[in-house]
């Protein structure tokens, strides 16, 4: 990466971070750790969890607020195997299971995306719209449950309110995937 693009690159990953309130989260965590370069692996844990990959305007966010080189990040972030650097879908749905989102329903909330995705977390419906995954804390314990939609966290999540959200942003594709386990009257 020339100086330029560097630039560019890390005065985007600013202006994102200024309206992207998982960025805060990531502080909270980076924070918690001190600030500790050592930490890395486990902040990018977290960040992954928060936005469902290490997309580039969080590696350079990482590096910055830890005082590394991007390529130190770049090259943890790509030598391990759980990381991932590209949605595998379109779109994302991070549901969090810490204890405070378990606890006010979370399992239920899951059980609702699974069923109605037809993929189990982890994965990634056929079409390659949707990745449904789960995060152990996202920070927002406090709106609990919480689920994060193409990087909007949703406090106080249920598990009709989940799917209508579903239904909201693909209205096309969720018929689909809602009419996919449907049969036929006459079948
Ligand atoms: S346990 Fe879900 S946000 Fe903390």
């Amino acid at each position: 990466m020339n100086s330029a693009s560097a630039i560019k690159t890390k005065n985007t990953a600013k202006a994102t971070s200024a309206t992207d309130k998982r960025f805060k989260m990531l502080d909270a965590t980076i924070k918690r750790y001190q600030y500790q370069q050592d930490a890395l692996i486990e902040i990018l844990h977290k960040a992954q969890e928060l936005f469902g990959y290490l997309e580039n305007d969080v590696l350079i966010y990482v590096a910055h607020s830890l005082k590394l080189p991007p390529s130190r990040v770049y090259g943890v972030a790509t030598f391990y195997h759980l990381f991932s650097l590209a949605p595998s879908g379109v779109h994302t749905c991070v549901v969090c299971t810490g204890t405070a989102c378990y606890v006010k329903g979370a399992p239920a909330i899951l059980a609702n995306l699974e069923k109605s995705v037809h993929i189990h977390a982890g994965e990634t419906s056929a079409d390659g719209q949707i990745s449904l995954l789960t995060a152990r804390c996202l920070g927002a314990c406090g709106i609990a449950p919480a689920v994060v939609f193409d990087g909007t966290v949703l406090g106080n999540q249920t598990p009709e309110s989940v799917c209508e959200w579903l239904r909201h942003c693909f209205a096309e594709r969720i018929k689909g995937w809602l009419e996919g386990t449907e049969r036929s009257p006459h079948s």
